[in-house]
């Protein structure tokens, strides 16, 4: 997979350990949120927070922040081509959940889609947003986490 950013001595370190790609997941008023994110973290445990690092312009993120919620989505390996095409697509005037064929079934405590595929999802309220250069921080108050590990997740590593 090639390395998004493009290939700096920055980014070569930032992905000298492989990162997790996770699908975030977000609603409102008819849009859908649905993206590949690889600079994501828990921030605190308790109370718990967890950490986006996202373009603000993305549609995705854009849908996020109007709505004030977000659910990350943990996908498993077999999922991998379907992860890497949500990054490909742009939510943006598509129905891209419905190109890709993943279902989703709502989030306990969020107004949010979870996907059916994952192997675990955490949903979580906006609590503060910091800009970063040409990202932001997305910082959520984890409000529900549910797991059921099935085996190797999606990963996103420098192979040269
Ligand atoms: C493997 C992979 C990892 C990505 N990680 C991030 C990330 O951490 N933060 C981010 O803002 N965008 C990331 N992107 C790019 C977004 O997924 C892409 O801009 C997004 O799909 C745009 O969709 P939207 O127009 O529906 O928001 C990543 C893409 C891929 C393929």
């Amino acid at each position: 997979m090639g390395l998004f950013g493009g290939p700096s001595e920055y980014t070569r370190a930032a992905y000298l350990v492989p990162r997790e790609v996770v699908l975030i997941t977000g609603e409102h008023e008819g849009d859908e949120a649905l993206w590949p994110v690889d600079l994501h973290m828990p921030v605190a445990l308790e109370p718990p927070f967890y950490a986006l690092s996202c373009r603000t312009e993305a549609f995705g993120a854009r849908v996020v922040l109007a709505s004030g919620v977000f659910v990350v989505n943990f996908m498993p390996a077999s999922e991998e081509t379907k992860v890497i095409e949500a990054g490909a697509l742009s939510g943006a005037g598509a129905a891209k959940r419905a190109r890709l064929g993943l279902a989703v079934s709502p989030a306990r405590f969020v107004r949010a889609p979870r996907l059916d595929a994952a192997d675990g999802w955490i949903e979580a309220e906006v609590h503060e947003v910091r800009r970063f250069g040409d990202r932001s921080l997305i910082v959520g108050r984890v409000v529900h986490a549910e797991t059921r590990p099935r085996g190797a997740r999606t990963f996103h590593e420098w192979r040269r």
